[in-house]
């Protein structure tokens, strides 16, 4: 395990959002994690604590203010808990919490989302899909995350509205080239989620991601499929995909479909990257206003956030897999919370138990 700091010798730069809802209770988890890994394993971490999201909206009147932007600009990573909730949902549309999310993956150009999916045998049971399926489930969802009827031209009048599904050449192309280099880490195959048979953004897709895996990745191979048969394959056959590309709708579509493999919603971590070295790590789930304050939140998708960013961002491959295993551990040993079962524990017990494993490692694998 490397004892140094990673980045230019200089401590680890990470702004934290804890935005609302179950956010600042899953994010608080997260600071637990990282301050062990920083006492027992020596990473140096500067943290930077800023708004975003409806608690940013409360402050400035705005879901995404000047100063998170600038504090990211000055960073290496960020780490965010959630954003939204119905205190928001009359506000118009620029003070709405979901557009300080948007806005900062479109401001730093953030188009590579990850949305691992992993089934671990011990959460076989909690998934409404029956568990021989679920055998060796794991696949890579690719996710374009700044185009798209997300990003395009939009307007209502009181009959009517529109939001312009855009998509350019270089966007598909800088994302097939992320998901190849993924797809080369992996299995090597990769399928390209569309509806070609009916939207012509889709049929850009296809003609780009053909020509660039064709041309670039010989050794990587694509496999055509319409996202409504993508959606019934994913829940009858989910162990036959390697990694799946997709633009940003469908993508967001099919990983929450996706997390039932897993069990909960509460499981699944994710990365926004760009072309240069900043990410944003996020849960998949939003900010559950409904349990929010009452200890009940799922920690594990943001401490798998973490691991994913001391992987990706921190470069940091030993202690990300350490942080997974101790977490599968505490899986094994059935350490879940009430999302799961009903008898769980709570977010500080389920964060104790991550933080004494991350402690004492020889006892983090497999469960005690
Ligand atoms: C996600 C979320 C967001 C999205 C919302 C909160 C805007 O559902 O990250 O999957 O649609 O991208
Ligand atoms: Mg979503």
């Amino acid at each position: 395990m490397s004892n140094e700091p990673k980045v230019n010798g200089r401590p680890f730069r990470l702004v934290g959002l804890p935005g609302d809802g179950i956010g600042p209770e899953v994010y608080a988890s997260a600071c637990q994690v990282l301050a062990v890994l920083q006492q027992g394993h020596g990473l140096r971490i500067e943290l930077d604590e800023q708004l975003i999201g409806g608690a940013a909206v409360d402050a400035t009147g705005d879901p995404l203010p000047q100063q998170t932007i600038d504090a990211c600009r000055n960073a290496d990573a960020a780490l965010l808990g959630a954003v939204g909730g119905p205190e928001w949902d009359r506000n118009p549309a620029e003070q709405r919490p979901e557009l300080g999310l948007l806005r900062i993956r479109s401001e730093f150009s953030l188009f590579c989302n990850l949305r691992p999916i992993v089934t671990h045998p011990a959460l076989h049971a909690f998934s409404p899909i029956r568990a021989e399926r679920l055998q060796r489930v794991d696949l890579m969802i690719v996710r374009e995350l700044t185009g798209g009827s997300y990003f395009g031209k939009k307007w209502r009048d009181a009959d009517q509205a529109e939001d312009v599904c855009r998509y350019t050449r270089p966007e598909v192309e800088r994302v097939t080239r992320a998901a190849a280099r993924i797809a080369q880490q992996r299995q090597g195959r990769i399928t390209l989620v569309d509806k070609a048979n009916v939207l012509e953004t889709s049929r850009l897709w296809r003609e780009v991601v053909h020509r660039v895996i064709g041309e670039e990745f010989p050794d990587v191979s694509v496999e055509n499929m319409y996202v409504d048969a993508a959606s019934m394959h994913l829940l009858t056959r989910p162990a036959d995909f390697d990694v799946l590309l997709t633009e940003n709708l469908f993508g967001d579509i099919l990983s929450d479909e996706a997390s039932m493999l897993c069990g909960s919603m509460g499981l699944l971590p994710s990365a926004s990257l760009n072309e240069e070295r900043f990410g944003l790590y996020e849960p998949v789930h939003g900010s559950a206003p409904d349990i929010a304050g009452q200890g009940l939140a799922n920690p594990y998708a943001m401490l798998l956030s973490v691991a994913m960013m001391l992987r990706h961002s921190l470069d940091c491959p030993a202690e990300a897999a350490l942080l997974e295993q101790c977490i599968y551990g505490c899986w094994s040993d059935g350490l879940l919370t009430r999302d799961l079962r009903p008898d769980g524990l709570t977010t500080a017990q389920v964060t104790e138990a991550v933080c004494e494993r991350l402690s004492t490692p020889t006892a983090a694998q497999t469960g005690s």
